[in-house]
């Protein structure tokens, strides 16, 4: 049972409360299976910034509502730009597993609108940034990671500066909650896998937005 996890829960608090790890919370073959349907109906994309830069992590999303880049700026809209309709809905599954990890890490009811899901390619990484799209800060963002490990980056309330450096690997659950919620935070670039195996590294970050 799930429930056993409760007790495997890191508080990782380096700059402040609310930052819990929850490791090999997940069972990613299983929560993947869900993934064709939805990169059928919205196809992985590299998006622009409003600044017209390319990033380089590949995203799509599925839910109420998806993050969206592009000239116009930074949001969540109710279609795919890319085929106008709306985002394929979250699977059960992802949605039970988000709630879950958010209740053991201290924050009930999460019930997430939109899971983000980003696709990193060896080399690839994701600057550091904010989540502050969402209109409600108390609802945590939950971040599912599978395939090639990664190295979270947390900065903390500036941009830059030393970062706190956490591991995560296939199956880790991290929950940003509470004062973490507002810190800025990367993904370091990922590094290939040795064996040549593991194509990539998937994240499924679920908000409330
Ligand atoms: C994000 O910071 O929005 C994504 C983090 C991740 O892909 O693990
Ligand atoms: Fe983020």
């Amino acid at each position: 049972m799930q429930d056993l996890f409760a007790d495997q829960r890191r508080d990782i608090e380096p700059l402040g409360a609310g930052l819990v790890l929850l490791p090999g919370f997940a069972d990613t073959a299983a929560l993947l299976e869900a993934l064709p349907n939805i990169t059928s109906a919205a196809p992985f994309r590299q998006q622009q910034t409003p600044g017209g830069k390319t990033i380089a992590v590949s995203m799509t999303n599925c839910g109420a509502l998806g993050w969206v880049s592009d000239r116009r700026g930074y949001r969540y809209q109710d279609t795919d730009p890319v085929s106008g309709r709306r985002w394929p809905p979250i699977p059960e599954s992802w949605s039970a597993l988000a709630t879950h990890a958010a209740a053991l890490a201290g924050c009930p009811d999460y019930t997430p609108n939109v899971c983000l899901v980003n696709r990193y390619l060896p080399g690839q990484r994701l600057s550091s940034h904010q989540d502050l799209d969402e209109r409600d800060f108390s609802q945590p963002v939950v971040t599912v990671s599978s395939g090639l490990p990664a190295t979270f980056l947390v900065h903390g309330e500036t941009r830059g500066g030393k970062p706190h450096r956490l591991p995560l690997v296939d199956g880790d659950v991290l929950v940003m909650g509470g004062a973490s919620r507002r810190h800025y935070h990367a993904v370091d670039r990922i590094a290939p896998d040795p064996t040549g195996r593991v194509p990539h590294r998937i994240s499924l970050t679920f908000r409330a937005a």
